[in-house]
């Protein structure tokens, strides 16, 4: 099946709307710089891996040849050992609203996580309480739970609406003075709604709490400003809407006026003062460095500084008013052909209220999208039955989402007769 074939079949008005989108969309000629998947029909899922830029193709050669082949370990001198805090900035400027010397590129995720809630509240002595919230991601609450065990603190849960997200009253009655630490995630994973950002981390340093926010759904979606809003802490992946590739390493943002006075816990040797003075205790660098543990993954680094090219040419106010244009065109052919089936919308109407993904409800999705899968039409699944469409804009046109939107009621159509 192609796409052609597909877009026969979307209905003429859907089809005639999106093709106007497309036509006005100042973004569209930036679908040209990634690499086109062979069997993909629409790609709706660019949330969860973002698709390969053919500069990265050419890049990830042309470092095994020099950096690698030629130059060996001399590199390390020649910048590998600068490259987490060297792109770190560059994550900084381009998308985080964040100046130099408080991002750092390393680990995965769910490490960095660990890192930085373990630093907070044992910087936070006499407080026993972290903030998190029941619709949260995962690996954040099991993380909060091993860190809570480690330290003997208490979890206060928040439970939002699974179809919306934490709002800031609830927020607001959640901490106190116990509360060491708040740990949210700035867009939900599942819902995709955007939390208030600048209120919650006011909220938090009002009861003295230290703020974490988890980016990983916003970095690249969504604009941010974490000096001005004056975020403590922040971490997010990179290879959702930073196109870093499978398993890219995560970014760690510490602001500055914290930095000395947070103590990892994981004391690894590329964190120390001085790594090759090879010395008898762990002393930890100054800065942003000491949120580093172990040796930098360089190959990791590249294909995400590809992207952040991109991002930084086109802008993160144009990124982040199509990322809502595309939002808010798949709630409209979602309500035209999806609800009539009984699909209901699992994530906020308003598009202030929204990150860069909608999530649609049917007790059929598990297996809607694995026949999608098998047809080259590849949105997530997220239990219980959500189908989570996720739109990357440099690489996401409305054709494709149209296409994309008619399959699933197809395919959903046919489940059920
Ligand atoms: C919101 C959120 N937080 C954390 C993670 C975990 O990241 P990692 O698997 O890189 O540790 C993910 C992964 O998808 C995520 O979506």
């Amino acid at each position: 099946m192609t796409f052609d074939d597909v877009a026969t079949r979307v209905p003429a008005a859907i089809r005639e709307r999106a093709a106007a989108l497309d036509a006005a969309d100042p973004l569209a000629g930036y679908r040209a710089a990634f690499i086109e998947s062979q069997d993909v029909v629409a790609y709706l899922d660019g949330n969860s891996l973002g698709r390969p830029l053919k500069a990265t193709r050419a890049n990830l050669t042309r470092f095994v040849d020099g950096p690698w082949a030629d130059r060996l370990i001399r590199s390390w001198d020649e910048g590998w050992m600068n490259a987490p805090t060297e792109l770190g900035d560059l994550i900084g400027r381009v998308v985080l609203g964040a100046g130099p010397g408080q991002t750092v590129v390393a680990d995965s995720t769910t490490v960095m996580l660990y890192k930085l809630v373990r630093a907070a509240v044992d910087a936070r002595p006499g407080r026993d309480e972290i903030v998190i919230d029941s619709e949260n991601f995962p690996t954040d609450r099991f993380v909060v739970e091993g860190v809570a065990a480690e330290r003997g603190l208490t979890i206060r849960w928040i439970h939002p609406d699974p179809a919306a997200g934490v709002r800031t009253e609830q927020v607001r009655a959640a901490v106190g003075p116990r509360t060491a630490l708040v740990l949210l995630s700035h867009v939900a994973y599942r819902s995709g709604y955007l939390a208030d950002l600048a209120a919650i981390t006011a909220v938090a340093h009002e009861a003295g709490a230290l703020m974490l926010w988890d980016l990983c759904h916003s970095a690249g979606a969504v604009e941010l400003a974490l000096d001005e809003h004056e975020v403590d802490l922040a971490v997010g992946c990179t290879y959702k809407y930073l196109n870093g590739g499978p398993g890219a390493p995560a970014f760690g943002y510490v602001a500055r006026r914290l930095q000395d006075r947070l103590r990892q816990p994981v004391q690894g040797w590329m964190g120390a003062a001085d790594p090759f003075a090879m010395g008898d205790r762990y002393e930890p660098a100054t800065g942003i460095r000491r949120f580093i543990s172990g040796t930098p993954p360089i190959v990791g680094m590249l294909p995400m500084r590809d992207m952040l090219e991109l991002i930084d040419e086109a802008g993160m106010p144009a990124i982040r008013a199509k990322s809502s244009k595309l939002t808010s065109f798949a709630i409209e052919v979602a309500d035209e052909l999806l609800v009539p089936l009984g699909v209901r919308l699992a994530s906020p109407r308003a598009s202030g209220e929204r990150g860069g993904h909608v999530t649609f409800d049917h007790p059929d999705f598990k297996r809607v999208t694995e026949e999608l899968w098998a047809r080259g039409v590849i949105p997530d699944f997220r239990p219980p039955h959500g189908l989570r469409v996720g739109l990357s804009p440099l690489s996401t046109s409305f054709s494709e989402l149209a296409v994309g939107l008619t399959m699933v009621a197809e395919v959903l159509t046919q489940e059920r007769s």
